[in-house]
């Protein structure tokens, strides 16, 4: 089905293609009865899937990447697709449009995506009503929260701490996000002080909270050791729960796709296929410098069954895919489950 549907989208700008299905699919899940055949088709059940950490059970350890739904507006839509967790975002404090279009690129003969979208979003109060009026059930859902582009970097503590406490109540765990390419200055958060400063705010907040939420960090790949190792040092210090590795990347290296191609392009992060590899490697460091004791979220390159099980392998507690889905359609995530149950 997605072969014959791949062709007329790729047809498209990328960005209009996301919306355009995103849309379609929206809309005919609304209907009840096809919103049910949809989520017989895609699922896939079996009791060696499932996961449980920081006190939420997933049903199995295939969640939707952030910047699918940053809106919140698809929940319905992909809880048909068999995810066992979906993130939403990432959202900042007040809406902002993003860069300029085109922003979004596909590279097909690398089966990847270059994005500078730049955290556009409807802002973080939209994001809190759209899941007021969603029942969630079993769902679990991720919040994950940035600065708006023209919040200093001096100030930006402020706008996490806004989106956290909104989403408090309607979200099952949060994701701290420094580490888009795509908003200036973001991934400098990363470096000890204004971590410190950003994470110990959602900690004293949480504290004085009656439910505890789960916060963990989404890290950039292209980060060195030392950096990284202090990404890591900071979160076991101040217990935060985890990390998601990892976003986009800068870099360019290895690419199938003519360079004359991707220097048109433009800035941007990578994502997909040639950021398998990379990102292994930094679930890898992360699980052997915590002797495994920090769950991580493995993403980035996850296009089949078999590179699921290779973040697994590295020491990934759950995974995540976008890129992926984009090439293979959504019957992808069935398969890593199908693969993960029989592997
Ligand atoms: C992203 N990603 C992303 N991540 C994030 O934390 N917040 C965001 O808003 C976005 N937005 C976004 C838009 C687009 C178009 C893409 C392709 C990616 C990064 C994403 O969640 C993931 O970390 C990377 O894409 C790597 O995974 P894949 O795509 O290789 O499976």
């Amino acid at each position: 089905m997605y072969k014959l549907l791949k062709p007329v989208l790729f047809a498209m700008p990328a960005e209009r293609a996301h919306h355009v299905t995103t849309a379609l699919f929206g809309f005919l899940t609304q209907v009840p009865i096809v919103n049910g055949l949809i989520s017989r088709i895609f699922a896939y059940n079996d009791p060696s899937l499932v996961r449980e950490f920081w006190g939420l059970r997933f049903n199995n350890p295939v969640g939707l990447a952030a910047g699918f739904d940053k809106d919140g507006k698809y929940i319905r839509a992909m809880s048909t697709l068999g995810f066992g967790f979906i993130e939403l975002g990432t959202v900042t404090p007040r809406p902002q449009p993003g860069n300029p279009k085109p922003r979004l690129f596909r590279l097909p003969k690398d089966r990847a995506l270059i994005n500078r979208l730049g955290f556009n979003n409807q802002g973080v109060d939209l994001l809190v009503k759209r899941l007021k009026s969603f029942d969630k059930k079993e769902l679990i859902i991720g919040g994950n929260i940035g600065k708006n582009k023209d919040t200093p970097n001096d100030d930006a503590h402020e706008d996490y701490q806004i989106c956290f406490e909104k989403l408090y109540d309607h979200v099952d765990y949060f994701v701290v996000n420094l580490s888009s390419p795509n908003t200036p200055g973001l991934r400098e958060l990363q470096g000890k002080e204004p971590l410190r400063k950003i994470l110990t705010g959602l900690t004293s907040f949480r504290q004085k909270q009656d439910v505890y939420r789960p916060i963990l960090l989404k890290i950039a790949p292209d980060m060195t050791q030392g950096a990284l190792q202090d990404v890591i040092d900071i979160v076991q210090e101040l217990s935060i729960e985890g990390i998601i590795a990892t976003n986009t990347t800068i870099g360019r290296s290895g690419l199938s796709t003519e360079s004359t191609k991707v220097a048109d392009m433009g800035n941007g992060g990578l994502s997909g296929d040639p950021l398998t590899a990379r990102s292994t490697e930094v679930i890898d460091y992360i699980t052997k410098s915590t002797d495994g004791q920090l769950p991580v979220v493995g993403v980035g390159g996850i296009s089949s069954g078999a590179a699921a099980k290779q973040k697994i392998d590295a020491g990934a507690s759950l995974v995540q895919v976008y890129s992926g889905m984009v090439y293979e359609g959504p019957f992808l995530i069935k398969r890593i489950k199908r693969y993960l149950s029989q592997h």
